[in-house]
């Protein structure tokens, strides 16, 4: 393995007496994001002001860090733009799709999708109207509900709540068979597997830097079309950022070269200079070599947890190929189990109605984790430590 994961993961903060397993949803801080955006502060925004879109290169950071996330997706230079939150990605994405399909009117997705997805796709299907109509069917039906009608395939690769992970490459064939458009949310993907886009002739995808990509709250999300896409697509979001010359200040809109058409306003520089030195850390490592750990890490967790707490049931896929980079457990009182693990500094989340939810992520993520997590979880459920009226009050974030 050519990855030195003991390597990276001494550049990241990880506060003392923690066990992180929730990479997979708000990953750490690397230490030199702090550097980083400490300088973006004050050598740029602080000294530069506002010459610093030209001298500090902020305008084209979108741009040059969609590249480098690009890498680790199977994008191609020039495909990948970053902005906004994935939810107004996902906008955009379907609107353009969409578009692309005139004749047809089946959105089609899957109830495991994020509801955010979800909710995005039936609010454009609302405000566009002529008989559009969003069609959710369960996970493994998916397959079998790709028919002529269809205009968009719509769906997250990896499933939020279980980690179950869908066979891109195939959905897509059978999606394009019928003359249909894809797009992929990766949310749950970018830097958790091994993901083709190129290769799987994706045409649309979009994902958060948040998560595996450690860009911090609040991070940008990205954007992906086929570079034989582009300069068809019509943005629905037709900001002025993503207009050929936004300082010719036109009053027409006329769509930016190739991805730069999918950026709309002002983007977040600060956050980006996070996001870039992230991305140092992820220019050690391939993603082949992360996904191999992974599966190390899933398959001791799911086998430790199995033998140590039989009243917890595997929600996960027992197939390390079928599932993403987190390994999920069913109880009814999931909520309560978590609170008392984070009580006792293993950090995981609950996904309503019963999932513990745990993330793998090598970059960080030991086998001494595993083992540490496993241990204070067989204790908190051998004596029932988490049947505490306090662990039971739900907070506003699970
Ligand atoms: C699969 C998926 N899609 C969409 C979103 C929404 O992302 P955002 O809050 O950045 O709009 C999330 C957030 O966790 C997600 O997991």
């Amino acid at each position: 393995m050519a990855s030195d994961f003991e390597a990276t993961r001494r550049l990241f903060h990880l506060p003392e007496g923690v066990i992180y397993l929730d990479g997979n949803s708000l990953g750490p801080m690397p230490v030199a994001a702090r550097a980083r955006v400490d300088a973006c502060v004050k050598d740029e925004w602080g000294e530069m002001l506002i010459t610093g879109w030209n001298k500090a290169g902020w305008m084209e950071m979108p741009a040059r860090l969609g590249d480098r996330i690009g890498r680790l997706i199977g994008a191609a230079p020039g495909s990948v733009v970053l902005g906004d939150t994935l939810s107004i990605k996902v906008y955009q994405a379907l609107a353009s799709a969409l578009e692309l399909r005139p004749g047809r009117k089946v959105i089609l997705s899957d109830t495991g999708n994020f509801p955010s997805d979800l909710y995005i796709a039936d609010g454009l299907v609302r405000s566009l109207g002529g008989g559009r109509e969003l069609r959710t069917v369960a996970p493994e039906a998916v397959e079998a509900a790709i028919g002529p009608d269809l205009a968009v395939l719509m769906l997250t690769e990896v499933d939020y709540r279980t980690g179950r992970k869908h066979d891109m490459a195939r959905l897509i064939a059978k999606a394009h068979a019928v003359g249909a458009l894809v797009v992929w949310d990766l949310a749950h993907s970018a830097g958790a597997i091994e993901v083709d886009l190129a290769g799987a002739d994706t045409d649309f995808a979009v994902g958060c830097s948040y998560k595996y990509l450690n860009s911090g709250p609040g991070g940008p999300a990205f954007i992906y079309i086929a570079p034989r896409l582009q300069a068809q697509v019509r943005p629905a979001l037709s900001g002025w950022l993503g207009h050929e010359a936004p300082f010719a200040f036109d009053l027409d809109y006329r769509p930016g070269q190739g991805i730069e058409r999918m950026r709309v306003g002002t983007p977040p520089v600060i956050q980006m200079a996070a996001l870039d030195a992230s991305l140092d850390i992820w220019d050690m490592v391939t993603m082949a070599d992360v996904r191999a750990r992974s599966i190390e890490l899933t398959e001791a967790f799911i086998k430790a947890v199995e033998a140590a707490c039989p009243a917890l049931t595997l929600a996960s896929p027992r197939d390390p190929a079928a599932r993403g980079s987190q390994v999920s457990f069913r109880h009814k009182e999931g909520y309560a189990i978590m609170q008392a693990l984070i009580a006792k500094g293993v950090i995981g989340d609950f996904r309503a109605p019963d999932i513990l939810r745990f993330g793998f992520t090598p970059l960080y993520t030991t086998m001494a984790d595993v083992t540490g997590a496993v241990a204070i979880l067989k204790e908190i459920m051998g004596g029932a430590l988490w049947d505490r009226e306090e662990y039971r009050r739900r907070a506003r974030v699970t």
